[in-house]
């Protein structure tokens, strides 16, 4: 923009300059030679009088000092000089002998008007001289010619110029300051502007460092406030205002983005509930029986004790199972520490048991990444691992309807990768695979080809959200028919 403008600016100047000066050298030079041929005319008339005079009486002597002492009056008489009735030059004002070039200057020979005609003399070069032929008593005499310069036409024109060029300059010069303060003012906040946006990705807005556009980058700004606010700094308060509301939506964003995941654990929590109540019913079942046993036979304090003892274990058993669910559901907390993955694992697996049981589901678990720690958020990574373990399951279940004899396979593996630097888990299921039509669709909120009511379809995305949260990334495999690989990597290790 200060560029268009300056160079916009400058020919106009130029423009408007050229033809200011072009139009001021024609008014200046037809008056200045309108004047010059009046007063050369009056002039000649005058002399010719005097000059009449002497040469009736034949004093040519007298002729000579006279022309030349009206000559020393009047530095723009070039020259003066007097012919006789034939043209024969009698008496003129030059030192030497008389130039050539002024024998024939009125071509057509002498008249008895007033002629003017311009003459190129030698030494005064560049300078135009108009050499104006009075006759003396209408020609009967002889003639006076009067030289006059127009040297003052060609100064005061080339004075002229200087001050119109002189001009010119400091108005480029005006309108050089002028457009770049004009541009200081309207490119810089539009700068600013464009730079905070082409800054302004997710990631800025994620740590909450959005920049705000201001109108005066530099310390001109307090001087400039002072003014009335103008177009640019409502567009400049529009644009703050955007980004503040960005930043505000992000932050909605993230609140519904935590509720959902929460919603979406407290349905897969749903889901489980049947196998829960199965896990915490059969214990509860033994302890009844323990219970009406001891009741029969009270006195016997053997048998008491050894049902005191399987009581106890069928609590620890329902303690863990409902201590596990517990851990599971509890409030949603980002906050990552330093974890090691198999526990995470294990309490999944152990969240996914009843389900994996009743499809009677082989459970492979290689971790082949030791006590590794890496900062992850245990509760979020136990939410999709178990989301993953009941897609199998389900997937496999949808498998054995097909092919009852199947025996589901659910394999998972926990490996460093990059020389130690990220995490891998992979979780293999021999169920019933992904058509190819879908696999761009998975990951969508709310796709499921579940029955409704078994699935919301919120399982995988919720997961790919909390793998991209901890700044990792989630693959899937699959083969229609043969099976699933989903493939989670994970950075951070310590
Ligand atoms: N391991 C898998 N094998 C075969 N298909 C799968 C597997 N995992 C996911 N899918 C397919 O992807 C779809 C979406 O999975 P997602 O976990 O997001 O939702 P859902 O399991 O249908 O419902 P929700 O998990 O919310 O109960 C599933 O409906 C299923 O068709
Ligand atoms: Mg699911």
């Amino acid at each position: 923009l200060f560029w268009k403008f300056t160079i916009g600016m400058v020919l106009v100047v130029v423009l408007f300059g050229s033809i200011n000066v072009i139009l001021v050298h024609r008014i200046i030079f037809s008056s200045l030679e309108d004047e010059l041929k009046h007063r050369g005319e009056f002039m000649s008339e005058i002399i010719s009088q005097q000059a009449t005079t002497h040469v009736l009486k034949g004093d040519i002597d007298a002729l000579i000092v006279f022309i030349d002492e009206v000559k020393s009056l009047d530095t723009a008489i070039e020259y003066i000089l007097v012919s006789d009735a034939n043209g024969k030059v009698i008496a003129h004002t030059f030192d030497s002998v008389l130039p050539a070039e002024l024998l024939d200057v009125h071509s057509g020979g002498q008249t008895n008007e007033v002629r003017t005609a311009y003459v190129n003399l030698k030494g005064v070069e560049n300078v135009a001289i108009r050499d104006i032929s009075v006759p003396l008593l209408d020609g009967s005499v002889g003639y006076l010619r009067l030289g006059i310069t127009e040297e003052i036409i060609s100064r005061t024109l080339g004075q002229a110029t200087q001050t119109l060029l002189g001009m010119i300059l400091i108005l480029i010069l005006i309108s050089l300051l002028g457009t770049f303060i004009f541009s200081y003012l309207v490119t810089s906040p539009i700068k600013d502007i464009s730079q905070i946006a082409e800054n302004l990705n997710m990631q800025s807005i994620r740590e909450k460092n959005v920049m705000f556009a201001s109108r005066y980058p530099s310390r001109a700004g307090r001087l400039m406030k002072t003014l009335p606010g103008d177009e640019i700094d409502i567009l400049v308060a529009k644009f703050n205002e955007m980004v503040f509301r960005l930043q505000q939506a992000y932050d909605e964003l993230e609140v519904a983005q935590r509720k959902l995941v929460q919603s979406e654990k407290l349905a897969s929590i749903g889901s489980l509930a049947a196998g829960v109540a199965h896990e915490v019913n059969n214990p509860l079942a033994g302890i009844m029986n323990c219970i009406a046993r001891m009741k029969k036979n009270p006195e016997n304090r053997k048998e008491a004790e050894k049902y005191l003892d399987l009581m106890e274990e069928a609590t620890g058993k329902m303690e863990t199972v409902i201590k596990n669910l517990l851990n599971f559901a509890r409030k949603p907390d980002n906050s990552k520490t330093a974890i090691i993955i198999e526990p995470v694992v294990e309490n999944a697996l152990a969240l996914a048991s009843h389900r994996l049981k009743k499809n009677n589901i082989r459970i492979t678990f290689d971790n082949h990444a030791e006590q590794r720690y890496f900062r992850a958020n245990a509760n979020q990574l136990e939410q999709v691992l178990l989301n993953l373990f009941i897609n199998s399951a389900d997937a496999i279940e949808e498998m054995m309807e097909k092919q009852p004899n199947l025996s589901g396979k659910l394999i998972v593996c926990s490996r460093p990768l990059d020389e130690g630097r990220r995490l891998l888990i992979e979780i293999t299921d021999n169920g019933i695979g992904i058509p190819d039509e879908n696999m761009n669709k998975i990951l969508d909120p709310f796709f499921t080809t579940k029955a409704v009511g078994k699935g919301t379809g919120l399982g995988l995305s919720v997961s790919m959200n909390i793998i991209q949260e901890h700044g990792g990334d989630m693959e899937i495999v699959s083969q229609f028919r043969k099976g699933t690989t989903v493939r989670i990597i994970l950075p951070g290790i310590l």
